[in-house]
């Protein structure tokens, strides 16, 4: 018997696994294409403020717990894989085309403002010095100088292997229920009708968590987005840039050696896996508003998957009602920045039976309160 079963292998739940590995645990993954989901698409910002919406302090609290924390995450995870995670420090430029656009940039400012956040608003001339790529039909600026990237994809290859290191078991196959027995979660059952039967169990399969049998009731949703990737960027943009092209939201993250995610489309309908026409248009015609010389780049991928939102868009995390389940889910738009802190309260629950002060207000309860 393994100490704990983890019920997906994304970036999330690998991070738990070699967590609880590294403090003494024994550990199993269990997933049939570990990293294809909602990891393979993230852009990996680590953007907390950027992010944040109205009326979500408290996980901008969480975010900014996080990102404290990546720096050394991310060291520590490079030295125990031998592989680079491509962390960039260069911040984040939130730009602007016309007054509307101008307006919402000066609500965002003052938005900031009003919780202590570090932002700079720019002129037009401010903005495209930081980055002359900009289209010079821009309006303004925002600089926010901690919101920081990552590339998502080299930090799943990195955990993997630092699972490997830390003897942490992945088992490539589909997770079929959380077995239950006597009122708790005893493991998993997986799709080749095998048992890994475990201590503990951690739901960490994103959009797919609340549809795992044996798992009770969880506030959990796909929420689709469509990303595009593409090559030739080397040099072209120095951090992330978010735009709001006459109302609507685009993001560029240059990664790796010239790759530049575009993204992305925020849409509830269900799990719908297609790339439509119009979601790659709009994004291609923003990036291009935005950078004139996108036009220029390979168009190297395109993809869409699923955001596991939940009513707050904040993740659920710690027990669940279920004795013996922990939930490492319903992380929306902040995957890639949540991962550290995720896998530290969750590694830290496992070990001791307390969940940490910071994860303690993102337990599934919430929803049960008042
Ligand atoms: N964090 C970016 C997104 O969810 O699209």
């Amino acid at each position: 018997m393994t100490a704990v079963a983890v019920a997906g292998g994304g970036l999330v739940g690998l991070a738990v696994a070699w967590r609880a590995a590294l403090r003494g645990l024994s550990v199993t993954v269990a997933d049939d294409a570990p990293g294809a989901g909602a990891s393979a698409a993230a852009a990996g910002m680590l953007a907390p403020v950027t992010e944040a919406g109205y009326r979500e302090e408290a996980l901008l609290g969480l975010g900014a717990a996080s990102l404290a924390r990546w720096p050394a995450f991310a060291a520590e995870l490079e030295a125990a894989s031998g592989l680079p995670v491509g962390l960039r420090t260069a911040g984040t430029l939130v730009v602007g085309f016309d007054e509307d656009d101008v307006r919402e940039l000066d609500a965002l400012h003052a938005f900031q403002r009003g919780l202590g956040l570090a932002a700079q608003r720019l002129s037009p001339r401010e903005t495209r010095g930081r980055e002359p790529a900009l289209t010079p039909r821009v309006r303004g600026g925002l600089l926010v100088a901690g919101d920081h990237s990552v590339d998502g994809r080299a930090v799943h290859a990195a955990l993997l292997a630092a699972c490997t290191a830390a003897g942490v078991v992945v088992v490539r196959e589909r997770v079929a229920e959380v077995v239950v027995d006597g009122g708790r979660a005893a493991g998993l059952r997986l799709a080749s009708g095998e048992t890994v039967a475990a201590g503990a169990t951690v739901l960490a399969l994103g959009a797919h968590s609340g549809d795992l049998p044996g798992v009770p009731p969880l506030p959990v949703r796909p929420v689709k987005g469509q990303v595009l990737r593409l090559a030739g960027a080397r040099g072209l943009l120095e951090g992330t840039v978010r735009a709001l092209v006459r109302g609507r939201h685009v993001y560029l993250v240059p990664y790796g050696d010239g790759g530049l995610v575009v993204g992305a489309t925020v849409e509830d309908r269900g799990f719908d896996a297609r790339v439509t026409a119009g979601g790659v248009h709009d994004l291609l015609h923003d990036a291009i508003e935005v950078v004139p010389e996108v036009e220029e780049l390979e168009l190297a991928e395109t993809l869409a998957r699923w955001r596991p939102g939940t009513p707050d868009n904040a993740p659920l995390l710690g027990p669940s009602s279920l004795p013996g389940l922990v939930l490492a889910t319903g992380h929306h738009r902040n995957g890639v920045l949540l991962t550290p802190v995720t896998a530290e309260a969750t590694a830290e629950l496992l070990v001791t039976g307390t969940l940490p002060d910071v994860a303690a207000p993102f337990t599934a309860d919430r929803f049960r309160r008042d």
